[in-house]
C-alpha cells in the first residue's frame, strides 16, 4: 500500500472516533497510524472474505475500524488497483476488559457500520468462542497468566472449524533489549489508561510457535514492529482445512 493510500485509509479508519470526543480520535489516528500491523494485515490479505472474527482484548475496536474503512473504501471504487483488494463483508466482536473503551468504539463504529461491529466489556477468558472464523488477541496474551494462556488457547483451537485463524501478537521474551523497552512502553500505557499493573506473563517466541504447534496449529510468524524498537512478532495459527 503506498504512502499516500495509507494515509487515506488512515483517515477513513480514525473518522469515525471524531464523534466521541478528541482523546479517543486522537488515540485511534496515533495507533492506527503508527503501528505497522494493520497495513500488514491487509497488504497481506491475512483475513479471508465474509469472515466472523472475534477480537479479544479489542481496546476501542482500531481492527474492525481499519478492516470496514478498507471495504468501505473499496465498495466505493476508492481502492488502488494497484494494492491487494481488502476483504469483504468482514463481521467484528470484540471483548474488551475495561468496557469503557469497548463501549466507545461501539459509539465510534455502529453508525457508520451498523451490524457489522459488536463490542463489549468482559474477560477473554470468559467468552463463548464458539461460531467464529477468525480468533484475533493482538497484544494481550501476556496480561493472563500461563495457565490462563493454555487453557484460552486449548478453547480457541476447538471452536475454530478447519481453515479457521488465529491470529496473535506477542513479544519475544528472548528478544534482549528490544523486548525489555517494549515492557516499558507496555507497563507506561497501561498505567495511563488505568490499568492495575501487574507481571506479565511473557514467553519466547520459540514457546509460543511451539504451544501453539502442539495444538495442531500450522503456525507462520512475522516480525511486527514497523519502526518501533520493539521484538513483536505476529503469528498466523491456521487450522488445517482437513482437521476436525
Ligand atoms: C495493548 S492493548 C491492545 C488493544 C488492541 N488489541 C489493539 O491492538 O489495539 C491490550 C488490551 O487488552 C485488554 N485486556 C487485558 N486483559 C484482558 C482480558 N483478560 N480480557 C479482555 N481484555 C483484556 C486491555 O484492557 C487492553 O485494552
Amino acid at each position: 500500500m503506498s504512502p499516500i493510500f495509507r494515509r487515506r485509509l488512515l483517515d477513513a479508519a480514525s473518522a469515525p472516533y471524531r464523534a466521541v470526543g478528541v482523546v479517543h480520535h486522537r488515540w485511534a489516528r496515533g495507533k492506527l497510524g503508527g503501528d505497522a500491523i494493520f497495513t500488514a494485515l491487509v497488504d497481506g490479505a491475512v483475513f479471508p472474505d465474509q469472515a466472523r472474527v472475534l477480537d479479544l482484548g479489542c481496546g476501542r475496536g482500531l481492527l474492525a475500524a481499519w478492516h470496514l474503512a478498507a471495504e468501505a473504501l473499496a465498495a466505493r471504487g476508492e481502492w488502488p488497483a494497484d494494492t491487494h483488494r481488502p476483504p469483504r463483508d468482514l463481521h467484528f466482536t470484540g471483548v474488551e476488559l475495561m468496557a469503557r473503551e469497548a463501549e466507545a468504539g461501539m459509539r465510534a463504529l455502529l453508525p457508520h457500520y451498523p451490524g457489522r461491529v459488536a463490542l463489549s466489556g468482559g474477560d477473554m477468558r470468559e467468552v463463548a468462542l464458539e461460531g467464529f472464523d477468525v480468533v484475533a488477541i493482538l497484544d494481550v496474551l501476556h496480561y493472563v497468566d500461563h495457565a490462563a494462556q493454555d487453557l484460552l488457547l486449548d478453547r480457541i483451537r476447538a471452536a475454530l472449524p478447519p481453515g479457521g485463524l488465529f491470529l496473535t501478537r506477542v513479544g519475544d521474551a528472548n528478544g534482549g533489549l528490544r523486548f525489555r523497552i517494549s515492557q516499558w512502553v507496555d507497563r507506561g500505557i497501561s498505567f495511563i489508561q488505568g490499568h492495575r499493573l501487574s507481571r506479565m506473563w511473557c514467553r519466547p517466541l520459540a514457546e509460543w510457535v511451539r504451544i501453539l504447534e502442539a495444538r495442531g496449529f500450522k503456525v507462520e510468524t512475522r516480525p511486527m514492529n514497523g519502526h518501533q524498537p520493539f521484538a513483536n512478532v505476529m503469528l498466523i495459527a491456521r487450522v488445517p482445512q482437513a482437521a476436525g
